[in-house]
């Protein structure tokens, strides 16, 4: 086991503090990318994307997400950020790819998968969080990444092995080389200290950065270059591989069937990215309070009508069948 799952360190740490913890249904899975690829018609790799509906292929930083959305497929209603990892493929022995589709948490059944978000204050200590404001923007992980040694220099980006759909333990770098019997559980935790000035940089990543020792988990200390605490934002999202567990579908020499959109099939290339886009201060009024999964402070609506905030594909492409090629022709390498 890599990190100490919240539930563990709850009984090690009785001063855990309250955690935001919801679900958004998924909005679209498209080829888009406003982060790294901001007005290009298509990305070189696919996403899912959840949150509010002013995904769009640019965001300009001085719009908020929530002056133009019109609604948002997360239970916070307030809440039009936009989150967003790649999409998991099944290859097939004779080279076909499958899209591996999304599955909900426990408790947070939506129509078309999903995920469920954590915006965690703090685990240890006293200290105030500064939510993210408007304009903030950032990935975590490298679609490049192919080895261990690089993935490291991410601290928390792994992935379950659901053996049902309650582990939480025997979190890996890199993609289960057994056949998981309920799915695959990416976790994507960004990091917990911001410089205090940039909402975005050139990398999407130089103006956040690690405690300068111990976890966020620990209550570690941020760096001076990057003083101000954050929350930890945190996704889970399940791929429901369970229909690809049979053995007769894995290759025969002793490796994993599943690749990344972006040709990534060690699993070392994991990302996600991230656009806030909460309304007003109401993500810093929730962390202020400390409110605990059910927050009176945040207007919520129904998962069902989250379910109906879907955005239509600007980037028609057929990404259910079986395809002889990963969309946009990405090579797995
Ligand atoms: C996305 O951008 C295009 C081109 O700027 C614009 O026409 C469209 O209305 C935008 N869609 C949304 C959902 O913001
Ligand atoms: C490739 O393999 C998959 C899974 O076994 C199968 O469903 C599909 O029809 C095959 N495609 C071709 C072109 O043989």
């Amino acid at each position: 086991m890599l990190w100490a799952p919240y539930a563990s360190l709850a009984l090690l740490a009785p001063s855990i503090h309250a955690l935001l913890r919801f679900s958004c249904s998924q909005l679209v899975i498209e080829r888009l990318d406003p982060l790294v690829n901001p007005g290009e018609k298509q990305s070189p790799h696919v996403h899912q994307i959840i949150g509010g509906n002013a995904f769009n292929a640019s965001m300009d930083p001085t719009i908020s997400p929530s002056d133009e959305a019109t609604c948002t497929t997360c239970t916070f209603a307030e809440d039009f950020s936009n989150y967003w990892t790649a999409v998991l493929f099944y290859r097939a022995k004779n080279g076909t790819f499958k899209r591996v589709p999304i599955k909900q948490n426990v408790g947070f059944e939506s129509a078309s998968g999903g995920m469920t978000v954590y915006y965690t204050p703090i685990l240890q200590g006293k200290a105030k969080v500064t939510a993210f404001k408007k304009g903030f923007r950032m990935i975590v992980g490298n679609p490049s990444y192919r080895t261990e040694a690089e993935a490291k220099k991410f601290r928390q980006l792994t992935y379950t092995c659901l053996q049902n759909m309650n582990t939480r333990t025997g979190e890996t770098l890199d993609f289960p080389k057994k056949a998981c019997p309920a799915g695959i559980m990416v976790n994507v935790r960004f990091p917990t200290c911001w410089d205090g000035v940039n909402l975005d940089s050139p990398d999407h990543m130089a103006h956040v950065a690690y405690p300068s020792s111990g976890t966020f988990e620990s209550g570690g200390p941020c760096p001076a270059s990057h003083p101000v605490k954050l929350p930890q934002l945190f996704y889970e999202v399940i791929f429901d591989t369970t229909k690809f567990n049979d053995k007769s579908l894995w290759p025969t020499d002793g490796s994993q069937p599943f690749v990344w959109s972006f040709g990534d099939q060690t699993g070392y290339g994991n990302h996600g990215d991230y656009v806030f886009g909460w309304k007003g201060d109401a993500l810093q009024k929730a962390m202020d309070s400390n409110c605990n999964i059910n927050c009176p402070e945040l207007k919520t609506q129904s998962i069902a009508t989250g379910n109906k905030c879907a955005q239509a594909q600007k980037v028609k492409e057929n990404l259910d069948g079986w395809l002889t090629e990963l969309p946009g022709g990405m090579p797995v390498v």
